[in-house]
């Protein structure tokens, strides 16, 4: 079907009938149009799973490693197997359009969603994520890149207007979009929440019209962030061609005046529903449509197994390790102490979560590799906000399965629908198909083998009455604070009390509904016992044993959508676990389970650091696996990590007056770093010792159009080994950042050499001159710094 095929399709329609496909039909789903050969296109968020057409409690799928530590292989061979591995998980569950890559900068640490986005850095981003896209596309499932622009935190994250010069908007944040356009064609984009300069990033003209479709040729589709869109002419105008999701939304019957009235030109909307049906045409659901193929493997097959395994565990960082410490030796006793090791965090808050078959924890894993080596100590609290029921506290009172029961009922008292919840929670009212709304629900569980005090509530909007066992009814209501945009989604309000239970109790929670879309759950687990305890229990173990592996890290409270930081400190006590186990043990070694920086003011006392990223389904034997050695843990860092709160170049999330400036301009992480606005970081972007030792000799630079610079490097550690090696360009240009232009990674067995060619990417060296509104090129003679990350520079070539 040619383009002008595409064009008749559209003029086939009447008014009425295009602008109704260019809303969706649902949640996650578009409205067919028989007539035109037009099939429902079926959309499911996927940055690292494909959740599929339901927000919460859907179908049970592969939970993948998070973004940044994908990210931190530096390998666009394992990026797009992963596109690959997704597109499967989406043609299992006939998924056309999946919402991934996340390709936003992490401008500052603080940023709740950075464990969804590759890195700092704009080529390291753009290029992981063109290999992603190809590896989905290739197999016919379309990509989305977001959030298209300037969404790096989300700190008033439906309002706030980040304040970006047209150089740095260029030259940093569209560098992964353009990149993933030019080499990867991604078949469809997100127009962010946020404004951009005063304009919403759904109509913005300038950067939708003007620089995505106009000087890219980009000829995919832009769709809204979901409710993102808020008017009808000047979105349609501006360039996005579909409101996300539907069936309600500002276009519809407003969009139809608005053409009517000559406020939007009917072409203008001839072009939106073109692209769409070029979407739908390159997915399949256009025409003859396509056939799926028939059999995947399951979510928790052999084959899911190892690859979620080897690619949790090739991302993996090894940060310190004095005295090779690491791999662990395999006839060590081992003291494994903390909470995250009991409850290794697998993936991050929001959209991205999906509802996986298992997840292994780190005791899990490395039990199963080291036998009764290992003995497991929960450590400190980690959390400041209770979470739903886990790993079987409460169990269904029907099945006895891990997990809630709950009960839907229509404002009548009629039975819409009875579930059964692994996750001990529930959506409500977002994508359910009943034909009037939920107006309560009962929610119960049983304490399956607990006993003693468990602290006990429920989660959502509404008015709640409470009843555990004997004990008398509690009744109250739960509102939403009303900060944050989606808060009855993503954070709930909530409540618990302590209970003294016997193993068998029963847990039930009615509620009549306070709002019209929810997330609902049962918080259950034992009440915490005092800190001096939990420490003391830790710093006996750690004495008794050969090594101590603490797992310490942040959870979804901190790695989420919707909030940022407030601090990179680790939450609770955890520092003083680490402190406290450090002085004991003989040996420590720390397990960091979160996806983005954190502070280890601990960091000279302990003897090694694992950065583990949040691992996905198959963390624990992954994170056991990288300790052992058995997969090398080759990651590089793909953010800087700042040494203190408030020591990197941009920091604030916090908008004023709605306004965030993007005052640092291009010099964001590592750049900013290097030009002395912060002070030295703990560890720089690309930092990362794997279990190879390295030299790098005869290091020259071959000029051409595309420079590249050549090394030899030699593994003189003792055992097999990845190398990437980084070059970085210093202009001459005094404003102009230090930037990575280019990597290639190499394997090498012990005591060999191996020479290696890194091309460097011309893109960098562009510079935006806004004065003639148009690209400039660097000046000769700026230096190419090789490195393993800015702090370990190993040549500089002129
Ligand atoms: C997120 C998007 C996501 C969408 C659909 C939004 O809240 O910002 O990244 O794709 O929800 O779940």
């Amino acid at each position: 079907m040619t383009t002008d095929d595409l064009a008749a399709l559209v003029k086939s329609l009447d008014l009425p009938a295009k602008v109704r496909l260019l809303t969706g039909a649902s949640a996650f789903t578009l409205a067919d149009a028989p007539a035109i050969g037009l099939g429902e296109l079926r959309f499911s968020d996927g940055p690292t799973g494909v959740r599929g057409l339901k927000f919460a409690g859907g179908r049970v799928v592969s939970l993948f490693p998070n973004a940044t530590l994908l990210a931190s292989t530096w390998d666009e061979r394992v990026l797009r197997e992963v596109g690959a591995l997704l597109a499967e998980e989406a043609m299992a569950q006939r998924i056309h359009v999946v919402l991934g890559p996340t390709i936003n900068l992490h401008r500052t640490a603080l940023g709740g969603r950075l464990f969804e986005a590759y890195s700092e850095d704009p080529l390291l981003t753009g290029r992981l994520a063109a290999a992603y896209v190809r590896g989905m596309q290739d197999l016919g499932v379309a990509a989305c890149l977001k959030h298209l622009v300037a969404n790096e935190s989300e700190t008033e994250r439906n309002t706030v207007d980040s304040v970006v010069d047209e150089a740095t908007l260029r030259e940093l944040y569209l560098l992964p979009f353009e990149i993933a356009v030019e080499e990867a064609n991604a078949w469809s984009m997100m127009a962010a929440y946020n404004d951009v300069n005063g304009v919403a990033a759904t109509e913005q003209q300038h950067v939708i019209n003007e620089i995505v479709k106009g000087e890219w040729g980009y000829d995919g589709l832009v769709m809204s962030d979901w409710f993102a869109t808020k008017t009808a002419a000047a979105a349609a105008n501006g360039g996005l061609d579909l409101v996300m999701p539907g069936p309600d939304g500002p276009w519809g019957d407003a969009l139809v005046r608005a053409v009517r009235d000559g406020g939007v030109d009917e072409p203008v909307v001839d072009d939106h529903l073109t692209r769409l049906l070029l979407l739908a045409r390159r997915v399949g659901a256009l025409g003859a449509g396509r056939s799926w193929p028939s059999s995947f493997p399951d979510p928790d097959s052999p084959v899911r197994r190892e690859q979620l395994t080897r690619l949790a565990a090739s991302g993996m960082t090894v940060l310190r390790n004095e005295g090779d410490v690491l791999p662990l030796a395999r006839d060590a006793s081992v003291a494994l102490i903390g909470r995250h090791a009991v409850e290794t965090i697998g993936m991050g808050g929001g959209s991205a979560q999906v509802n996986p078959p298992y997840q292994v924890s780190v005791a899990a894993g490395l039990t199963s590799a080291l036998g009764s080596a290992v003995t497991v100590v929960d450590g400190v609290d980690v959390r400041t906000r209770p979470v739903p029921a886990r790993d079987g506290f409460l169990v269904d009172p029907v099945t006895g399965q891990a997990g809630i029961r709950v009960t839907l009922y229509d404002a009548a008292g009629a039975v819409l629908e009875e579930r059964f919840c692994p996750r001990s929670s529930t959506m409500v009212g977002m994508d359910d198909d009943f034909a009037g709304p939920v107006a309560s629900a009962r929610l119960s569980g049983v304490i399956a083998s607990a006993s003693g005090l468990v602290e006990l509530g429920p989660m959502g909007v509404g008015d709640w009455t409470v009843t555990v066992d004997g004990s008398p009814a509690l009744d109250y209501s739960l509102r939403a604070s009303g900060h944050g945009f989606g808060e009855e989604v993503l954070t709930p309000p909530l409540r618990t009390d302590r209970f003294r239970v016997s193993p068998g109790a029963s847990f039930t929670a009615t509620v009549t509904l306070a709002a019209p879309m929810g997330l609902f759950g049962l918080i259950a687990h034992p009440a915490a016992r005092p800190t001096v305890d939990v420490i003391d229990e830790a710093v006996r173990a750690a004495a008794a044993a050969d090594v101590a592996v603490v797992v310490v890290g942040l959870t979804e409270e901190q790695e989420t959508e919707s909030a940022d930081k407030s601090t990179l400190a680790l939450p609770g006590a955890q520092d003083a676990l680490v402190e406290a186990v450090a002085g004991a043990a003989r040996r420590t070694v720390v397990v960091v389970n979160a996806a983005t920086p954190v502070l280890m003011p601990w960091l000279s006392r302990v003897d090694a650091v694992l950065w583990a990223g949040l691992p996905g389904q198959e963390g624990g034997h992954a994170v056991a696996a990288a300790l052992l050695g058995d997969i090398e843990p080759a990651g590089r860092l793909v953010t800087t990590f700042p040494a203190a709160d408030g020591a990197a170049p941009a920091w604030s999330v916090t908008p004023v007056d709605g306004k965030l400036p993007y005052t640092e301009r291009t010099f964001i992480g590592y750049r900013g770093h290097f030009a002395g606005r912060a002070p030295a970081p703990a560890f720089w972007l690309g930092h990362g010792l794997g279990y190879g030792k390295w030299e790098y000799s005869d290091v020259r630079l071959v000029t051409g159009d595309a420079p590249a610079i050549t090394a030899t490097v030699r593994n003189v550690g003792s055992r097999p080994s990845r190398e990437v090696v980084q070059v970085y360009l210093r202009p001459v240009e005094p404003d102009e950042p230090v930037r990575l232009v280019g990597w290639t990674a190499v394997r090498v067995a012990p005591g060999e050499s191996a020479r290696v060619v890194v091309p460097t990417d011309a893109r960098l060296w562009r510079r935006w001159d806004p004065a003639g509104s148009s690209w400039g090129r660097l000046a000769d003679g700026g230096s190419f710094l090789v490195a393993r990350g800015l702090g370990d520079i190993r040549a500089t070539v002129s």
